[in-house]
């Protein structure tokens, strides 16, 4: 594990952005708030702030203290006063294979429509306003809208279903709602309005919802409360004049939730100011971003990867972004690679799952295509294993591009640990923490374990793109994160992992009940409550075991009620409902029905047990199992 080193080329090296590793790392770990300030300079303020971190109120930091800003300035409004105006922002290619081209120019033009539209409908500075939405342009354009006029935006993955859906409107309090009568996936129409339509008659609070004609299905639209986006654009108040809101740096950019140990999604809460700030300057050093470039993460909007580095970091570095609407294998399994030469997309980042799932169909798909154009690649969201890794390199980077394999999370906002284009890579490994950033894997009491050993995750260090919060709950943001290694002041990231003898940290995976699914991550408590939530089940308990595409694929186990009879039916039906009640994404592989579950003498289910059950495993310590 520890040998095997991949060095960039000279190229690469003499080309990087930044050309050092070590120093440069030693300066910023010895004084992250100048690092930090330098890099916020590189962005405009309407007023510069007064004090770089503030960490008064531990664990609720604070940065750029006083400064105003408004991401969108940045990520758009500079740039039109710039040669990049008439660059291209945005080339987005739907799964039905329709193109559309934005510039800054139009970019802005679409947002600032939007954002009137918004206002009309009376958005006010501070709500926060749901977007359930396809990857088609608008959801871009209605993330930028919202954050352009001081509103916060909820993205909602447009895989989730009903209970999902309406769990995150309530607990956002949305009064607006944002969607499409669809989106295409594998050819097939995915119906995000009838999802609205369900979730919205749970929840009180919403009151307007606008509909992007996508698919032109038929839809139901409520009289007076649902409104046609293209309708709205066209009237008089959607006019392209539009002020960005000035904000403070604190502000609220968005909150986007995620799964965490209990059933209730979290809403983790991100800022103006240090979020621009660290997701671009992550992104700029990162992927080496260059304004020749054509970035294509492709990712889904929906989660964090999608809004830091699909939509937020690129457009604040003026790139030229490729967004694709649908599935990498439709209608063939070139369609990405078709799409690399077409756009001659010079970096490409990515997950694990999707590169397993693309090496499993051969070699003989890309090849047909001329990848030439790649310079560097890109990992997130699982781990990598070598073997995907290899093939990554060798048939799609054709040997010449390094990959960035980046260890970050929802909380973090923006890489934690990662590579540079200029990094001795080892497959894998995410390699080293990025400037500023003091990572360490320690054991339950806070000591460093011993090199080579596995250990929990700790961040000892703010930086600027951490979650502020978790939205209306800050008692669970202390708890969940900062409470175990309170002592030490130190973010607990939830995974485990290990440092080699070269410094290399190793991420092994979630140590919580987390399960990382195809690179999306789920709770098992959710899972849990979903198969509760229906009538033949009493009890439930959700596992994660090792799957060869997915990295992990969800198995449960079940109790059913009194006189209710088991059988494979029942099994089918029950898989079912989670995907129903959840998404597709969450459906389980199988459902095995049990008279108990292994439990705690406190009656928390070991899901460690029934996970070493089912691999074959000795489950361990067992002194507190109920019987
Ligand atoms: C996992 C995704 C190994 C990890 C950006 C983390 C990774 C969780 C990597 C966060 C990586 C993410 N190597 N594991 N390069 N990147 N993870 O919030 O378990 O959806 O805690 O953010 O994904 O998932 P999230």
């Amino acid at each position: 594990m520890d040998s095997e080193f991949f060095y960039p080329s000279k190229e690469v090296v003499k080309n990087a952005n930044v050309k050092e590793y070590d120093n440069l790392y030693k300066k910023s770990v010895e004084n992250p708030e100048g690092f930090w300030s330098e890099r916020a300079k590189t962005l405009e303020w309407f007023k510069k702030w007064e004090k770089v971190l503030d960490d008064s109120n531990k664990p609720f930091y604070k940065w750029f203290v006083g400064g105003k800003i408004n991401i969108v300035h940045n990520a758009i409004d500079r740039h039109l006063k710039t040669w990049r105006r008439n660059k291209l922002a945005v080339i987005w290619e739907g799964e039905p294979g329709d193109v559309r081209t934005f510039s800054y120019h139009a970019l802005n033009r679409e947002v600032s429509k939007f954002a009137n539209v918004l206002k009309s409908m009376g958005v006010r500075k501070g709500e926060i306003v749901t977007i359930y939405m396809p990857q088609i342009p608008e959801l871009m354009f209605a993330m930028l809208a919202c954050a352009k006029i001081g509103a916060a935006h909820s993205v909602v993955y447009g895989g989730f279903s009903v209970e999902a859906l309406a769990g995150r409107i309530q607990d956002a309090k949305s009064r607006v709602v944002l969607t499409a009568d669809g989106g295409f996936r594998r050819g097939k129409i995915t119906d995000l309005k009838g999802i609205v339509n369900e979730a919205v008659k749970r929840s009180a609070t919403v009151e307007v919802c606008i509909v992007v004609k996508r698919t032109g299905h038929e839809v139901f639209m409520e009289n007076d409360r649902d409104f046609w986006y293209h309708e709205l654009m066209g009237l008089p108040i959607a006019s392209a004049k539009c002020k960005t809101e000035i904000m403070d740096s604190e502000d609220m950019l968005f909150i986007l939730y995620t799964s965490g140990t209990t059933g209730k999604p979290k809403g983790l809460l991100h800022t103006h100011g240090g979020y621009a700030v660290y997701t671009s300057t992550t992104h700029k050093f990162v992927f080496d971003i260059k304004d020749e470039d054509r970035w294509w993460c492709a990712a889904d909007p929906g989660w964090v990867t999608g809004h830091s580095y699909i939509v937020y970091a690129p457009l604040i570095n003026g790139a030229t972004i490729l967004m694709y609407e649908g599935a990498p294998n439709h209608p063939y399994p070139n369609r990405w690679w078709q799409m690399i030469e077409k756009y001659g997309i010079s970096i490409l980042y990515t997950s694990p799952t999707a590169i397993r799932g693309l090496m499993r169909f051969g070699d003989q798909w890309p090849q047909r295509h001329d990848l030439t154009s790649l310079r560097l690649l890109g990992s997130v969201g699982e781990p990598i294993n070598p073997e995907a890794w290899k093939w990554y390199h060798k048939v799609i980077g054709q040997e010449k591009c390094p990959i960035m394999d980046t260890w970050w999370q929802t909380e973090t906002g923006g890489f934690m640990i990662t590579p540079l284009p200029i990094t001795p890579l080892k497959p894998g490994s995410g390699t080293k923490p990025f400037f500023g950033n003091e990572v360490a894997v320690v054991d339950d009491k806070g000591n460093e374990v011993p090199v080579g050993e596995e250990g929990k995750l700790v961040i000892k260090t703010p930086w600027p793109g951490m979650a502020r919060t978790i939205y209306g709950d800050a008692e669970r943001y202390r708890e969940v994160y900062w409470k175990e290694f309170e002592k030490q002041g130190w973010y607990k990231a939830g995974d485990s992992a290990r440092i080699d003898k070269d410094g290399y940290v190793w991420i092994i995976g979630r140590i919580d009940d987390v399960i990382k699914v195809s690179g999306y991550r789920l709770g098992t408590a959710e899972i849990e409550s979903a198969l509760v939530s229906h009538p033949a089940v009493s009890e439930a308990a959700a596992i994660a075991l090792p799957h060869e595409v997915k990295g992990n694929s969800i198995h449960t186990y079940v109790i059913l009620r009194a006189g209710v009879s088991a059988g494979k039916q029942l099994e089918e039906e029950l898989k079912n409902h989670v995907s129903k009640e959840i998404g597709p994404i969450a459906k389980p592989e199988d459902v095995t029905f049990v008279d108990s579950l292994p439990k705690t003498r406190s009656g928390k289910i070991m899901r460690r047990v029934l996970k070493a059950r089912a691999q074959g495993l000795d489950a361990g310590d067992l002194t507190t199992l109920e019987e």
